[in-house]
């Protein structure tokens, strides 16, 4: 199969429509990363997917519809802070897990009696869900494991030849994957952090908890997706907590002959000489949107690549630091 890539326009929407009417799965533009989308009514899309990603089948994924679609005829109940959620927060990087059982296609939500939705504020994913006013199911398009892609041309590198079509609708902006928020219950509790942040969802629903990942014996995960190692460079890793531990890993590979890297904030770029540095940038958000770009362009390039943990925890940075440990965890763990 030969795989195009076509920049968002009226003709490649429509065709991009028409291939996930047709049952294909294709690569499509969001504010955070890219998706590999299918229709979320179509049981053979839906399996597709997962098996071109090479994606375990206890994980779940999100269905993704446009801003003016009719939310009932995929979830059984709209609670009272999803409202407030979405007013505040949607079109965005939010995701929010509904009660739905049996409304698309049960593969979409692996047995569990949710499904995970999500409205992206991408003005080429917006044409496209409109078009086809039909919920896209959308994990990142990167095969299982891999760094999530943040460019028309990662989605490529992961599946050429295996997709008939990407959308390019350019750089992602966010950079890390959004934020999936459970509104179940009284309050909402995150599952996934990224940009929107506990601290605001707190602030328009009075509280907000986080879903500690490790699961409890004999207690069902609430997303499995955690419990996976994720967004994994292919060169080998380290995570310093320091700049001096770092200098000191690099020391020892360089005296190994292996092509080492350092990835870190700017202000600590000068602390490395003689190995590349990948530059994270100054805040938070910086990072967010750089950060699997540079994971990317570093296995490329390297044997090694160690990392400087930043020491902030709050805000965006929680959201960093969860994809930055996956990506550096040397076998399955949680958060
Ligand atoms: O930004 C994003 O969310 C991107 C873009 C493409 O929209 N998509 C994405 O999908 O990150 P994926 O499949 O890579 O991650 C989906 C996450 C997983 O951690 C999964 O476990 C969780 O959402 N999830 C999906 N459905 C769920 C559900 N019903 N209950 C709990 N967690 C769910
Ligand atoms: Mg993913």
């Amino acid at each position: 199969m030969v795989t195009k890539i076509s920049p968002v326009s009226a003709v490649s929407v429509a065709e991009a429509a028409e291939l996930i009417r047709r049952g294909e799965v294709v690569g499509i533009p969001t504010e955070t990363v890219y998706g590999l989308g299918g229709n979320a009514f179509d049981g053979e899309a839906v399996k597709k997917i997962f098996e071109v990603k090479g994606r375990p089948a206890d994980n779940p994924l999100i269905a993704h519809v446009h801003t003016g679609y009719d939310l009932s005829k995929i979830v059984d109940y709209d609670p009272p802070i999803a409202q407030k959620l979405r007013e505040a927060f949607l079109p965005g990087p939010l995701t929010l897990v509904y009660p739905s059982t049996g409304k698309v296609s049960p593969y979409v939500s692996c047995g569990l009696d949710t499904l995970a939705v999500r409205v992206p504020s991408h003005e080429g994913a917006q044409k496209l869900l409109k078009e086809l006013d039909l919920p896209v199911v959308a994990p990142s398009a990167n095969l299982s494991r891999h760094v999530s892609p943040t460019s028309a041309q990662h989605v490529y590198d992961d599946f050429a030849g295996k997709i008939p079509l990407i959308l390019d609708g350019g750089e992602c902006l966010g950079g890390i994957e959004s934020t999936v928020c459970d509104i179940t219950g009284e309050i909402p509790v995150i599952l996934r952090p990224g940009l929107i942040t506990r601290e605001m969802i707190a602030r328009v629903c009075g509280d907000c908890a986080v879903y500690a990942a490790e699961a409890k014996a004999g207690e069902k995960v609430k997303s499995p997706g955690v419990l996976y190692k994720h967004y994994s460079p292919r060169c080998e890793t380290a995570l310093a907590q320091t700049v001096a531990e770092a200098q000191t890993l690099c020391e020892r590979a360089v005296k190994e002959d292996k092509r080492v890297g350092v990835l870190c904030e700017s202000r600590y770029t000068g602390c490395f000489s003689g190995v590349q540095t990948f530059d994270l940038g100054v805040t938070a958000e910086d990072m967010a949107t750089r950060l699997y770009k540079l994971l990317r362009e570093a296995e490329e390039r390297l044997d090694l690549l160690v990392a400087v943990c930043p020491s902030e925890t709050d805000g965006v940075m929680a959201g960093v630091l969860n994809r930055l440990k996956k990506a550096f965890a040397s076998k399955d763990i949680p958060h």
